[in-house]
């Protein structure tokens, strides 16, 4: 059975004063079952020390970006090398707000993939369509293209370290979420394509989880899912709202 997956997205959100009460008052009152659901967060970089130092043991640290590039002369950037050595696990990548703002294309999301998973980090790889290609019917071609750029650079080993975030665009941040159906159709996609380019162990074993205005409204009704095996939640990941999708998490099956 795979272990479900909660993952905080804070995006570029709060002084560290708000990171500090976030998780004073959320995350480390957060109570789950650690065999049954794994739990991560992501705050911005400037905080990660912080956070390494007063997080319960049970939640894991993400960052929000790698850059494509080894240490070295690239100002601003933060290399997968320098990730690792802080001992940070996770790190998210593909996230629809770095393609669409920042200019990622497929084509570098699977290169950063592949950086990332050599340097031995586990990756949340953000795939999803927007509404425009929805409404044109393109969703599943969409995110094959998605999903074939990271593969192109990726061995199969190498994909026991990745979960796959489905997060529709028109969804994140919206208020307006992906029906439970909707959501299952995309992922059960995304399973075939993980069986039939992958192989059965990835198919069986990769988690994919749902992001895109997850509440603690939904996130039951969503995770009643086959194919869903947990969340990317963003806003309510800022809140004690996030307390409540962990434990549906924690109580599903
Ligand atoms: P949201 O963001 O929950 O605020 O819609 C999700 C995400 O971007 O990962």
């Amino acid at each position: 059975m795979r272990r479900y997956f909660v993952g905080g997205n804070w995006k570029c959100n709060n002084t560290i004063a708000q990171t500090q009460s976030l998780i004073n008052t959320v995350i480390n009152k957060l109570v789950f079952d650690t065999k049954k659901v794994e739990v991560a967060v992501a705050p911005i970089f400037l905080h990660v020390p912080w956070v390494q130092a007063n997080i319960q043991k049970n939640v894991q640290v993400a960052v929000q970006n790698s850059s494509l590039t080894k240490m070295g002369a690239y100002t601003g950037e933060i290399s997968v090398e320098q990730v690792k050595d802080l001992a940070i696990p996770w790190v998210i990548l593909g996230h629809s707000e770095r393609r669409q703002y920042y200019g990622e294309t497929n084509e570098i999301v699977g290169k950063k993939t592949r950086i990332a998973l050599d340097y031995q980090l586990s990756v949340m790889a953000c795939v999803g369509e927007k509404l425009a290609e929805r409404e044109a019917g393109q969703t599943t071609q969409v995110i094959q293209a998605q999903l074939d750029a990271i593969k192109k650079e990726l061995t199969t080993d190498q994909w026991s370290k990745v979960v796959v975030a489905y997060e529709p665009v028109w969804a994140i941040g919206t208020g307006r979420t992906a029906s439970p159906e909707q959501a299952q159709e995309v992922h059960a996609f995304i399973r075939g394509w993980l069986k039939s380019q992958i192989g059965t162990q990835a198919e069986q074993a990769t988690r994919i989880i749902y992001g895109g205005s997850v509440t603690e409204k939904n996130a039951a009704d969503l995770i009643k899912q086959p194919d869903l095996d947990g969340f990317l939640v963003g806003g309510a990941a800022l809140k004690p709202a996030f307390a409540d999708i962990v434990a549906a998490a924690n109580n599903a099956r």
